[in-house]
């Protein structure tokens, strides 16, 4: 029954998850078929309460946290390129944002946080969901997964020496962001010229198989 009940409640999250999934990567494909640098590299959807197994009456207190998405970007400019593009659309609306690489918070982590509503059509009606999206770098992505799994481990109290050692790697990771978006317009350059020739062999390989 409490399961029932859990799938119910659920379903219009999951489903604005999966809607928003299909929205993002579309952005991504628009532009690679244009051969035009994407500001997301990836992204990736969330669901955590039920895996970590909240009580329903709990819900309404965490409701903000139960739909998730996280963009990972290549560049600290990206992210807020990707924020111009959910604040333009007519099909997100913002609610709150909290930029936590300007502030970045106690235990070194970075990341641009927006929380949307997103409206989703369910047989019982139009619903407005929260949704929380979290906007990264890979190398942002890649300190926070090793700090979220050494969280786990602890049990959210990490020992002093490795935290220590978080703090320093969330450092080198800034000094690592700041170098990457010394070189940004190089790297764009060639990843254009890729996708431009990716795209050229694409073209001739269809028209190949038409022959
Ligand atoms: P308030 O809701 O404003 O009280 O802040 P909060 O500490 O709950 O953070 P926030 O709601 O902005 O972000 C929640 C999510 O961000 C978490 O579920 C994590 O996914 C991520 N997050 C926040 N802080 C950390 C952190 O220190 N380390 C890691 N790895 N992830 C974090
Ligand atoms: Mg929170």
């Amino acid at each position: 029954m409490e399961i029932q009940l859990w799938r119910e409640l659920l379903a219009p999250y999951e489903l604005a998850v999966d809607e928003l999934l299909v929205k993002f990567n579309h952005i991504i494909n628009e532009y690679r078929q244009e051969a035009v640098y994407s500001p997301i590299e990836q992204v990736t959807g969330r669901e955590k309460a039920q895996k970590k197994g909240f009580p329903i009456d709990h819900i309404m207190e965490m409701i903000e946290d139960v739909a998730g998405i996280r963009i990972i970007c290549q560049f600290v400019e990206d992210i807020y390129d990707v924020v111009n593009i959910i604040k333009s659309r007519s099909d997100m609306t913002v609610i709150r944002e909290k930029d936590y690489i300007k502030n970045r918070k106690e235990s070194g982590y970075r990341s641009y946080h927006i929380i949307i509503s997103y409206s989703v059509e369910t047989s019982k009606g139009k619903k407005d969901i929260p949704v929380e999206i979290q906007i990264r770098t890979l190398a942002m992505n890649f300190w926070s997964t090793i700090e979220h799994s050494l969280q786990y481990k602890y049990h959210e109290s990490i020992p002093e020496h490795i935290r220590v050692r978080l703090s320093s790697a969330a450092e080198a990771i800034l000094r690592l962001d700041e170098e990457m978006s010394s070189i940004h317009e190089e790297i764009m350059d060639a990843q254009n010229s890729f996708t431009y020739k990716a795209n050229i062999v694409n073209d001739i390989l269809i028209n190949i198989q038409n022959l």
